[in-house]
């Protein structure tokens, strides 16, 4: 059985990098220059024609699929601008009320004023007092009622694309992990595309707003790389089939949206948003 001091020095060896990390990249993020004027909705390089989300939002929707009132402007922050800058309309569907501390009525009310800083109109923002959801670290979601739950919401208000966890849940949430089983029905009328957010490993988790800097230079070098990479045949290690990067004023929305969950706004959460590369870019790959 490991000792009572030696589980305090796991506990501090743990905290000590995330916590280092945050520190260091606020100062990067006050000295280094937005990384563009506009949000980028930067198609990766890859084959499928149908990965197009950027070109013509106009007239379009897009579902963002979360677990908690909190999760759209932690995870989901530069998509969700992304899409708006691109005319899409954003519609959101979270799960649950975030009760897990009995402050559900709270963080429904903290929901919707976060995705009303994102420009949403309230009636586009949802979600779900359901007691298969509970807001629970230990509970796994059912598949079958996932999909009951979002396929009804869609034959109300169908849309173009949805965005959602994949399997790995950003943080290993179960609750996000369970969201990567939806899958929309086949439609020949209205096809819907299902994207999933890429879960980032902890050096990118971590990155603040080298994030996008580094996801562009890679980008634009796997792109220039991609024609003699198909003349040998050559599979590109790149994982995504889209990168949306936020310029700084489009972070500076996406932390006023997390400011309006208050009661999830603890001093170590300022670090978090500090440091995390989330905030500046995320990676959807295409799932159907
Ligand atoms: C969710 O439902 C429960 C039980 O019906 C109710 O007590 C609670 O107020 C509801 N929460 C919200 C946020 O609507």
């Amino acid at each position: 059985m490991p000792s009572r001091a030696h589980t305090i020095w796991n506990i501090q060896a743990t905290l000590t990098l995330p916590i280092l990390w945050s520190f260091t990249a606020l100062l990067l993020a006050m000295i280094i220059p937005p990384p563009s004027l506009n949000t980028q909705l930067q198609p990766v390089y890859h084959h499928s024609p149908r990965a197009h989300i950027d070109a013509t939002g106009a007239g379009r929707t897009a579902l963002i699929l979360t677990a908690h009132p909190d999760d759209e402007a932690m995870f989901f922050s530069p998509t969700i601008m992304g899409l708006k800058n691109h005319g899409w309309e954003v519609r959101g569907l979270c799960l649950s009320t975030g009760n897990a501390e009995g402050l559900g009525a709270e963080r429904v009310e903290e929901l919707k004023r976060s995705y009303g800083v994102f420009g949403l109109q309230e009636s586009h923002v949802k979600w779900l007092n359901d007691s298969s959801f509970p807001d629970n670290m230990g509970a796994v979601w059912r598949s079958e009622d996932v999909q009951r739950a979002v396929s009804e919401y869609l034959s109300d208000q169908p849309a173009d694309v949805i965005v959602t966890f994949d399997k790995h849940g950003i943080s290993a949430h179960p609750n996000h992990a369970s969201l990567s089983s939806f899958r929309p029905a086949p439609s020949s009328t209205h096809p819907t595309m299902l994207y999933h957010l890429n879960t980032p490993s902890i050096l990118k988790k971590y990155s603040g707003p080298l994030n996008p800097v580094f996801r562009r230079g890679y980008y634009q070098l796997a792109k220039g790389m991609s024609e003699w990479a198909d003349l040998f045949d050559v599979k590109l290690p790149v994982k995504a089939d889209f990168s949306v990067t936020s310029s700084g004023t489009d972070w500076i929305r996406s932390v006023r949206a997390m400011r309006e969950h208050k009661s999830q706004m603890t001093w170590y959460r300022y670090g978090w948003l500090a440091s995390s590369g989330l905030m500046w870019a995320n990676d959807l790959t295409l799932v159907v």
